[in-house]
């Protein structure tokens, strides 16, 4: 692209990708979640052009960029530029003061792997409009923007966790989000001697969109049929398992299923942030397990390799912990695992996952990162 001659950017943005260690899938039915950035992140680098309304934007990794006008922000079929209209688009909503710039982004974020790449794209360019276009918005603005930029442009119908995990993260601590009421605390994160290990199955089952709003529609099916008999029940965060066993008979059994692991999940979050805070990662790990079984079994979002990967771990002692991570239907596995035993474990699953699935693993540390953030002005 030709701006790429003379690029001289006037602002540097960083944007992280994010884990979460449990509370899965319970954002968009308003329960907990216990997220935080990573220290995989995209870079942005921005100037202004001097033009009203052309725009450049570039990404290094796929070595090709797009042109775009911001009186012209419809849905492309290419489906990375989309992330980048829709922010435009939310923002064009709220302010009319963005002109004409040029972006360069470099992305050190895997892409399908269940961190967020999305997330991190959507936000990191809306930070870095919004500092250098004087914007005004705050960072919740830039979460809830970028959340809407993704129903609307990406078309999946995702909750809040990703886009606030890549914005309001803090170092060395994960966040405790209540979906429901938006409140929120940071909790530190002391695992040692264990570290957080990431597993890719470096699969990414084409699923994800269409399942993920399937899920969210059969939750809400869950929701009519209980408020029928409990009006309180405003989504499946104000329900239990009594109430959901008592109009059993009334639900699908699949619909009965996806609702009964949301409150199982949801409790899940709170006793595994008892235990981090009791230093019990004994016990972190074993919800970790359950909640694999539980995406696995009763939500349906997990596939082979996940699974794979997550049975092989429980051969290991010094593996606490282990269940797939994000929407599913491949990405991630999050492993709670001994420092001294992560090079064999690594390798071993390695050795083991080519021989059953025929696929390469990869795999990173995770360790709890802040959110976006300038780099340079
Ligand atoms: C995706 C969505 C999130 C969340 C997770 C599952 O990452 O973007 O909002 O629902 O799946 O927990």
């Amino acid at each position: 692209m030709q701006f790429l001659e003379s690029f001289s950017p006037d602002l540097t943005v960083d944007s992280p990708g994010r884990i979460n260690i449990i509370g899965e899938h319970t954002d968009y039915n308003m329960g907990y979640v216990l997220p935080t950035a990573i220290e995989n992140k995209i870079t942005f680098q921005f100037q202004k052009n001097g033009s009203e309304k052309t725009c450049h934007v570039y990404s290094k990794g796929y070595d090709t960029g797009f042109e775009l006008s911001l009186d012209n922000l419809e849905i492309s079929k290419i489906e990375w530029e989309n992330y980048i209209l829709g922010v435009l688009n939310e923002i064009s909503k709220r302010t009319d003061k963005v002109r004409g710039f040029d972006c360069v982004l470099e992305s050190h974020v895997p892409i399908g792997s269940g961190v967020s790449s999305s997330a991190a794209l959507e936000c990191g360019l809306a930070f870095g409009l919004n500092e250098m276009f004087d914007l005004g918005l705050s960072r919740m603005d830039i979460v809830e923007l970028s959340q809407a930029a993704e129903h609307t442009y990406a078309g999946t119908k995702c909750g809040i966790m990703d886009q606030f995990a890549s914005v309001m993260s803090k170092e060395g601590h994960v966040i405790l989000l209540d979906c429901e009421s938006m409140d929120y605390s940071y909790i530190p994160i002391n695992i040692q001697p264990y570290k957080i290990v990431l597993l890719n199955t470096n699969v990414s089952h084409n699923l994800a969109s269409g399942e993920y709003n399937v899920r969210r529609a059969q939750c809400e099916e869950g929701v009519a049929i209980l408020q029928k008999k409990y009006p309180e029940v405003k989504s499946l965060r104000n329900a239990d398992m009594d109430m959901l066993n008592s109009v059993k008979n009334e639900l699908n059994p699949v619909v009965y299923n996806r609702c009964s692991y949301i409150i199982n999940e949801k409790t899940r979050v709170l006793d595994a942030v008892e235990a981090l805070k009791n230093d019990d990662l004994e016990k972190v790990g074993e919800l970790l397990y359950e909640t694999h079984e539980g995406l696995s079994k009763m939500y349906e979002v997990s596939c082979p390799e996940l699974d794979f990967l997550v049975e092989f771990s429980k051969k290991y002692d010094t593996v606490l912990g282990a269940r797939m991570m994000g929407g599913g239907f491949g990405g991630c596995t999050i492993n709670l695992v001994h420092e001294d035993a992560i090079e064999a474990y690594v390798s071993e699953a390695s050795k083991a996952y080519k021989e059953a699935c025929n696929l390469d693993l990869t795999s990173f540390e995770a360790s709890p990162s802040r959110g976006t953030s300038i780099l340079k002005k």
